[in-house]
């Protein structure tokens, strides 16, 4: 029986067509001047356009900001930060987007509370007051960024990505309208949806893990292995959409209040490594440290094979476990991820290691089971010379 603390969002608004809204909201938050950030895709093909004009036909001052391409640098968050002074020009900010403007948005909305580089606050509570109100729209299903305390970001030079946590990041209100991620197109719908079962797993089993945060994480797994297959094959499917921006939600959640762990750990070094999305990276090791975990948590292994739907009848524990990994591993085959054209030496694989055991104590130390330097050398080779 453990004692626990439950952070989450003030309020979350769910449903079609809540961005509709935001006007009405803003006016109800009383701010007078708000920063909207929005993924320059997004931005560039007028998928939001409905948002901007709503806001215009009901009078709101607001500026649009939508130069995030990618996952932020350091670098890219201290010019805005520097060049849109907020703490001066605005009362408010607005996310519409996925991870990357969700973690750009969360540093702005604290800008005024820090001094000097978001370097010098990279690691956990070390933001000591609270930001400009922040709200979020999320556009893909599987961040979880929209809840979290925390925010990602990326040293280019050092090949590194590592996160800042406060729960003074955490969103005033979220906005979660399915209707928003009609367009995500399947590889990020795949890669985003892979993530949120990511978070739910490694919740569920990490040493931080607890009752609360189990229900959230459990319900996550289950939505997920349901509803990312539908949702990948045809975008449009309105209830698979639905399900996975709750799926995403919980993950979030749970994330909040127990942390993840290995995954995400060893999943840092290879997307800086090789400058692919924080989905693919997780995807990548997903099922290999799964492996590498069932056998300091079996029991908890069963309890993910229930909610997966998996026929364990008359299954050993040794077989239900080896069920589990196998199902995740045809999940993540099923969505269409694939882990080849890495190129891949003794030398990689010794820096990725190197990299995860020096800069990501903070995840590893949550997972299940101890992972040494040899542990990590020998989880990237397999998945990425095997
Ligand atoms: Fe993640």
């Amino acid at each position: 029986m453990k004692d626990f603390v439950f952070q989450m969002p003030r309020k979350i608004e769910v449903g079609f067509s809540k961005s509709r809204n935001l006007s009405k909201i803003i006016k109800q938050m009383k701010l007078n001047k708000v920063l909207i950030l929005v993924d320059y895709n997004l931005k560039k093909l007028g998928i939001v356009d409905y948002i901007f004009n709503n806001l215009k036909e009901e009078n709101i001052s607001f500026t649009v900001f939508d130069n995030i391409k990618n996952e932020p640098t350091i670098t890219e968050i201290d010019q805005a930060i520097n060049d849109l002074n907020i703490a001066s020009n605005y009362d408010g900010i607005i996310a519409i987007g996925g991870g990357s403007t969700i973690d750009m948005a969360k540093l702005l909305a604290i800008s005024g509370s820090i001094e000097g580089s978001v370097r010098n606050y990279i690691g956990t509570n070390l933001i000591d007051k609270p930001g400009i109100p922040l709200i979020i729209l999320p556009t893909t299903s599987g961040t979880g960024a929209e809840v979290t305390p925390n925010a990602i970001v990326k040293d280019k030079k050092k090949e590194w990505k590592k996160g800042i946590v406060s729960p003074y990041l955490i969103p005033d209100l979220l906005i979660l309208d399915p209707e928003l991620t009609f367009s995500v197109p399947p590889k990020i719908t795949a890669e985003t949806g892979i993530d949120a079962f990511t978070h739910a797993i490694e919740c569920f089993i990490c040493k931080k893990s607890n009752p609360m945060s189990d229900l959230f994480a459990l319900d996550s797994m289950k939505l997920i292995n349901k509803y990312l297959r539908r949702a990948v094959r045809n975008g449009g499917d309105k209830e698979a959409r639905y399900y996975l921006a709750l799926a995403s939600l919980y993950g979030g959640i749970a994330i909040t209040n127990s942390g993840t762990g290995g995954v995400h750990g060893l999943a840092y070094p290879l997307g800086g490594k090789y400058n692919i999305s924080h989905g693919l990276s997780n995807s990548i090791l997903l099922a290999e440290v799964m492996e590498f975990n069932a056998k300091a948590v079996p029991e908890k292994f069963i309890k993910v094979a229930d909610v997966m739907e998996i026929e364990t009848t008359n299954f050993t524990k040794e077989k239900i476990v080896k069920s589990v990994v196998d199902e995740i591993r045809k999940l993540v085959n099923d969505v269409g991820i694939t882990i080849e054209g890495f190129e891949v030496s003794e030398k990689v694989l010794d820096n990725l290691a190197t990299l995860a055991i020096s800069e990501q104590q903070r995840l590893l130390k949550n997972n299940p089971r101890p992972i040494s330097y040899e542990d990590a050398r020998q989880i990237y080779k397999n998945v990425l010379l095997n």
